[in-house]
């Protein structure tokens, strides 16, 4: 079995698609999840919105996110933000004629860099672990308005079994080992970084079906501020 070991997603970002829709088990559910918990956001959120996604990918969720707010009447703008160029193309080939911006970089670039925008809502959709919750709060700190609403989710611990002090996961695609960085993160962490005195978090767990005997579960996590 030959290795890849990699920084960023370009390797993957030809198969990315048939990988994450086809050859996973959990996609129907994450799509009928995640739907349902977009929508419930949007019906809490203003006409005109203000999106950031942090770690698009290919734009699965994107595109999925401008049909909803289509089916919400909601007037959507989009700013994209993806550090792999590969990925980033893709989004690109689903989302023209849509209200995007696409920014080729890491999300903790929006730290040093600010940009005088505020969103409405952020999303991250399976991303977070690479990107650090940390790094994803202080995000929130300074983009997320007063009465916006994040979104985020991310599988559980068990999917990264894989992942050591050396911080990286281990996926297997067509006979290939392929390694990313990745940060292991917890339910624990999550709670431990998100309840607190500014945020409201809410946390859903869904369960998939057994797979070679592994329960797993994604955690869909909605975050506001305290008062809204
Ligand atoms: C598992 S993919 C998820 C992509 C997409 N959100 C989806 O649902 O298909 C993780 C994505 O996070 C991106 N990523 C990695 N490090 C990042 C960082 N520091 N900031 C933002 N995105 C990052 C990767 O390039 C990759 O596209």
């Amino acid at each position: 079995m030959s290795n890849y070991k990699i920084n960023n997603y370009d390797v993957f970002s030809g198969i990315y698609d048939e990988f994450r829709i086809q050859g996973d088990f959990f996609a129907q559910y994450e799509l009928k999840f995640g739907s349902k918990f977009i929508n419930s956001a949007f019906s809490r959120l203003p006409q005109k919105l203000n999106l950031l996604e942090l770690g698009c990918g290919t734009g699965i969720w994107s595109k999925i996110i401008f049909e909803i707010a289509e089916e919400n009447r909601k007037s959507l703008k989009c700013y994209l933000v993806e550090p792999s160029i590969g990925m980033i193309k893709k989004a690109k080939s689903k989302l023209e004629n849509r209200n995007a911006t696409f920014k080729n970089y890491d999300a903790s670039s929006l730290l040093i860099k600010k940009i005088n925008i505020k969103f409405d809502c952020i999303v991250s959709a399976l991303s977070i672990d690479a990107i650090g919750i940390n790094i994803f709060k202080l995000i929130l700190n300074y983009y997320l308005k007063g009465d916006g609403i994040a979104l985020f989710w991310i599988f559980n611990h068990e999917r990264y079994n894989s992942i050591t002090d050396k911080i990286v996961k281990v996926w297997t695609f067509n006979n290939k080992k392929i390694e990313i960085p990745s940060f292991k993160i917890l339910k624990k962490d999550i709670i431990d970084t998100f309840d607190d005195l500014i945020y409201n978090l809410e946390i859903h767990e869904i369960k998939l079906p057994k797979i070679n005997d592994i329960s797993r579960e994604i955690f869909f996590c909605e975050i506001s501020k305290h008062g809204m």
